[in-house]
């Protein structure tokens, strides 16, 4: 399968036609930005660590019953996907305090929950993602109320599977980032990415950051803590 004409270009994906209108490809960059685009910089090999990562995550999640997005991975950085229209929601789930919900509620970050939490962001650049909650959602027409019910319950059965996963290979699973598509019947499917860039990841043992934190933050070390996490997922 070959790329054709450009659709889009995203801060740090590109996504392409292919012959069949209904698979794009996908193609990942080292672009990288945070607080909506404000600061920019180049992760080198984060596109290939992406680009896979999310592969298998997405084989992972498929297993266990959630249906995503993917087709074929056919590069390092290039990936053959269904292609849905976003439901315009970034579906957040939250193990453990940090990022924003720290600062929000005035809390420190590393505080264990007793139940995992969801909250939902309006994708909307102009807007700089609002939070927003389920009701605005119906009355934005986001997506309809069974939509809304479906991606909730698809979202905490990614954070089983994956909390479950990632402990196996010494990280917790902090918190991250969803997006869901419609396909052309209207069925819900994880879409996006599920990476270092979406993802919130500390070491089991050290709680080292092994995610895009570290370039938000300038800690230094950003290249290694993507090799780092990729190393374990890959068993390399
Ligand atoms: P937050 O604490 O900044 O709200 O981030 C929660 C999670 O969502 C974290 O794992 C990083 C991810 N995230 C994105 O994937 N894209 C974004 O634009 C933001 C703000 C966060
Ligand atoms: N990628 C997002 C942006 O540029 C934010 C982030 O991941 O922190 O706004």
């Amino acid at each position: 399968m070959e790329k054709k004409e450009q659709l889009y270009e995203g801060k740090a994906k590109k996504v392409f036609a292919t012959t069949d209108q209904n698979l794009v490809i996908v193609s990942y960059k080292d672009d990288a930005t945070a607080f909506d685009g404000l600061k920019k910089g180049t992760i080198v090999g984060k596109g290939v660590v992406n680009n896979r990562m999310t592969n298998m995550m997405m084989q992972l999640l498929e297993q266990h019953g959630v249906p995503t997005h993917f087709v074929k991975e056919l590069s390092d950085r290039d990936t053959v996907v269904k292609k849905v229209k976003i439901v315009p929601l970034e579906v957040i789930i939250r193990n453990v305090s940090a990022g924003s919900f720290a600062k929000r509620y005035g809390v420190e970050e590393g505080i264990v929950f007793d139940e995992p939490t969801i909250e939902f962001s309006y994708k909307n650049d102009d807007l700089h993602d609002p939070l927003i909650n389920s009701y605005h959602a119906l009355a934005l027409h986001l997506a309809s109320k069974k939509e809304i019910e479906t991606i909730k319950a698809y979202a905490f059965k990614v954070n089983e599977v994956l909390k479950e996963y990632f402990l196996t290979i010494g990280v917790k699973l902090i918190d991250f980032k969803l997006e869901f598509g419609r396909l052309p019947d209207g069925t819900i499917v994880l879409a996006d990415e599920i990476s270092p860039d979406t993802c919130r990841f500390w070491d089991a043992k050290t709680n080292e950051k092994l995610d895009k934190d570290r370039f938000r933050r300038d800690l230094g070390g950003v290249e290694d803590a993507y090799r780092e996490i990729f190393a374990r997922v890959t068993g390399k």
